[in-house]
């Protein structure tokens, strides 16, 4: 990594936690990801859901067909936990280079969680046999129970689930993913090194004031829900301290406007255009550019146990404004970049 007041080189990031969804909405979001990241784990919350390793491979081979000529990308894969997933199937897939890691939904935790874990005591064999063979487990955690305010869900989730398992699988390596709080920042921080997290751009720059304080903004409005400002502050100060636990990982999740802007809108934020560009500005606003590179490139694959990617990207200090919507083809629908029309700092200028 070189870096200087106005300019910043750092390996080629990669994604870790990336929804590029299917069809017409797959090919239209995926250059923007093919762009500046190297991989990115896909989450596998697709209808029906990615559950075993033959959906795997037709969903790994419908990005790759649908990505723009030329480009290196590779996809990652995941395995979508449900109450009845077999480890063996988990296994093969894993031994198989097909499944990267498998991803953990509570039931009705989030959008496409309805396959999800409904009762943890019905997945307790699959999590020994990804302790026992290494495999990640990447979980949304948040406790799905409806009695439980919005606002503490992942709170709970750490303190009822999260840390008997780390007590009944001490080596299972975990990702909690995207999050939220003081607790998950903390907790990670604390946990042994098999313990990770990914921290999305949105979380480090909004709060809840920012989504419904003024009028209600259905484009910051994405799972797990934006906090408190003090547990924004604790994630911007745990990316940038230079913990190795916190990786890159956008939770990038279009969804077309329609779905968005409605009675009952999806949760999901369209983030990946200018991830980088939007993490690079806290970076350098907590005065961190120097721990950028880790955050965004070693972290995660040495967490995975993958090697660094080769090749560089250059950030340069120069405004740019973020895009507008971007149309569906034939769908006459559009998906709204986060931070659409606003203003950024820092913009990437080689890749
Ligand atoms: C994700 C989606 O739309 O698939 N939405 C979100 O708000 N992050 C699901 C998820 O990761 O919770
Ligand atoms: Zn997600």
């Amino acid at each position: 990594m070189t870096s200087s007041l106005n300019k910043i080189t750092i390996l080629r990031p990669d994604d870790w936690h990336l929804h590029l969804r299917d069809g017409i909405t797959l090919s239209t979001v995926l250059p923007y990801t093919a762009e500046h990241f190297r991989r990115a784990i896909v989450m596998p919350n697709l209808t029906p859901p990615v559950t075993t390793t033959e959906q795997a491979i037709g969903y790994r081979e419908r990005i790759l067909a649908a990505l723009p000529k030329g480009s290196d990308f590779e996809p990652l894969m995941t395995c979508y936990m449900t109450d009845d997933t077999d480890p063996d199937e988990v296994e093969k897939g894993f031994r198989e280079d097909v499944f990267t890691a498998v991803k953990l939904y509570p039931a009705q935790a989030t959008t496409n969680s309805e396959f999800g874990v409904s009762a943890w005591d019905n997945i307790r064999n699959v999590l020994a046999r990804m302790e026992k063979i290494g495999m990640p487990l990447l979980i949304h955690g948040e406790e799905a129970d409806p009695e439980i305010d919005i606002f503490d869900r992942e709170a709970v989730f750490i303190d009822r689930v999260l840390k008997n398992w780390i007590r009944d699988y001490p080596e299972l390596k975990i990702v909690l993913e995207h999050i939220t709080t003081k607790d998950g920042a903390d907790f990670v921080r604390h946990a042994g090194k098999n313990i990770g997290a990914t921290v999305t751009p949105h979380h480090l720059v909004i709060n809840r004031n920012d989504i419904l304080a003024g009028g209600i903004r259905p484009h910051l409005y994405c799972l797990p829900i934006a906090k408190r400002e003090i547990h924004r502050i604790a994630l911007r100060e745990a990316v940038t301290s230079g913990d190795r636990s916190f990786f890159l990982g956008t939770d990038s999740a279009p969804h077309p406007i329609s779905a968005k802007e409605t009675d009952c809108g999806c949760a999901g934020i369209f983030n990946v255009a200018n991830a980088i560009e939007v993490y690079a500005g806290v970076f350098d606003e907590m005065d961190a550019l120097d721990h950028f590179e880790a955050f965004t490139s070693r972290n995660g694959p040495d967490f995975y146990g993958l090697e660094s990617n080769s090749g560089t990207m250059t950030l340069e200090r120069k405004t740019q404004r973020i895009m507008g919507d971007i149309e569906i083809p034939g769908e006459n629908d559009s998906i709204r970049p986060f931070l659409s029309g606003e203003e950024l700092g820092w913009s990437i200028t080689k890749d």
